[in-house]
């Protein structure tokens, strides 16, 4: 597909609107005061930011910040957001008090000046996709970038509805690298290619299974979701998590993708979930107990693939990441990914903080900033952010 990039356009003294995705996680501190516990999403959306200032453009950042429902609800404000961004830019950030309205629109910024609107999910319009409020939106700018890859698959009024009342839109740097590394490791790889898919649900990453098993020369298949798998083909699962409603359509899965679909061979197992809970390894999962996480010999076989690959896809843990020392296969598997020297993707919370915990995010080649946009991307579903700006 073909659209334009923020680097086509002639910034120099235009106001530009550029919808980021500074959806970014917040905890209360002490003082009850909201504090941002990840600015990777803001830190992602620095250079399109630091383009458009550098040639002439005066910026209007919008974004949302949670579910408010469409009202405005103190703790989703982006307030935190506009501080960090100041301090990331070196530069002062003015934050509005809404995102539509005569008060914004007295605040329009000039060449080099930064504004950031207030969380577009205070007026419900946002997510309703309101022409009214998309023209409002539009009103504020004379150009438009999207540089929010995280919220693509959403086609509300800032993503896509109001593309259509701008004189011109474009990709900002990011959502083009988003879609450069997501594309290619998708449609061309270079080969051999390899998915290594996980999480709880194969219901999840039925559509992510079909689309890249027509792609990719081999998946595996780890986290819960192997259960469903190994159920299908009439092995034991003890107590492990199996979504019964969905075996049938993983034997179907297995018999369509034949010898490309690996699953584990050996697993580790608990009697209880919990941190640090006894575990033992074992080939089949006895009655009584629970699998958490692949065993070695599955970690070895993995590992080997994904040694003789030059493109690696990666979605979702391997085990009960979150539970040390379950994290094991997961974090295994991230070194595996760091040590191949291929062309990585990842995309998905754990596998990103799995790469951390291996001490190799800088060895991975793109870590996607989309949850959910990634696995609809990766699932060959149009995202309607992407698809308006063609
Ligand atoms: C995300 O975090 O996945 C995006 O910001 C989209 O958020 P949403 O799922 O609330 O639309």
């Amino acid at each position: 597909m073909s659209y334009l990039s923020i680097r086509d356009l002639d910034l120099n003294g235009k106001r530009l609107f550029i919808r980021v995705d500074f959806n970014v996680p917040l905890q209360k501190n002490e003082r009850g005061e909201m504090e941002i516990t990840s600015d990777k999403r803001i830190k992602a959306s620095l250079p399109t930011i630091q383009h458009a200032l550098e040639h002439g453009a005066g910026v209007i950042l919008a974004s949302h910040l949670g579910r408010p429902k469409g009202k405005p609800n103190p703790e989703m404000s982006l307030k935190p957001a506009a501080v960090r961004l100041a301090e990331l830019l070196g530069r002062p950030v003015k934050m509005a008090p809404d995102c539509v309205g005569p008060e914004v629109e007295a605040m329009k910024p000039a060449p080099g000046e930064v504004l950031l609107l207030e969380n577009l999910r205070f007026h419900a319009e946002e997510e309703k996709n309101d022409a009214e409020f998309a023209r409002q939106l539009a009103a504020l700018c004379d150009l438009y970038v999207n540089d929010a890859f995280g919220s693509a698959h959403r086609a509300h009024a800032s993503t896509e509805g109001m593309i259509r009342f701008v004189p011109k839109a474009a990709a900002g740097l990011l959502m083009e690298a988003e879609l450069k590394y997501l594309g290619m490791a998708t449609t061309n790889p270079a080969r051999p290619c390899v998915a290594i898919l996980g999480g709880a649900k194969v219901s999840d990453k039925i559509e992510v299974i079909q689309n890249l098993g027509k792609v990719v020369d081999k998946l595996l298949i780890g986290g819960a979701m192997a259960y469903t798998f190994l159920k299908a083909q009439g092995l034991p699962t003890g107590k492990s998590l199996v979504e019964d409603d969905k075996v049938e359509l993983a034997g179907n899965l297995l018999k369509e993708l034949g010898g490309k679909l690996m699953l584990p061979v050996d697993h580790v197992v608990v009697s209880e979930i919990a941190a640090g809970a006894a575990n033992e390894v074992v080939e089949a999962i006895p009655a009584d107990k629970i699998a958490v996480d692949i065993g070695p010999r599955t970690i070895a076989a993995y590992a080997e693939v994904i040694a003789s690959c030059k493109t690696v896809i990666w979605n979702g843990p391997m085990g009960i990441f979150e539970k040390p020392p379950f994290d094991k296969g997961t974090v295994a598997l991230a070194s595996a990914v760091a040590g191949s020297g291929a062309i990585s993707v990842v995309g998905g919370g754990d596998s990103e903080k799995a790469i951390k915990a291996a001490g190799v995010t800088s060895k991975i080649t793109h870590v996607s900033t989309g949850g959910g946009a990634s696995l609809e991307f990766l699932a060959g579903i149009a995202l309607p952010g992407v698809k308006a700006l063609g």
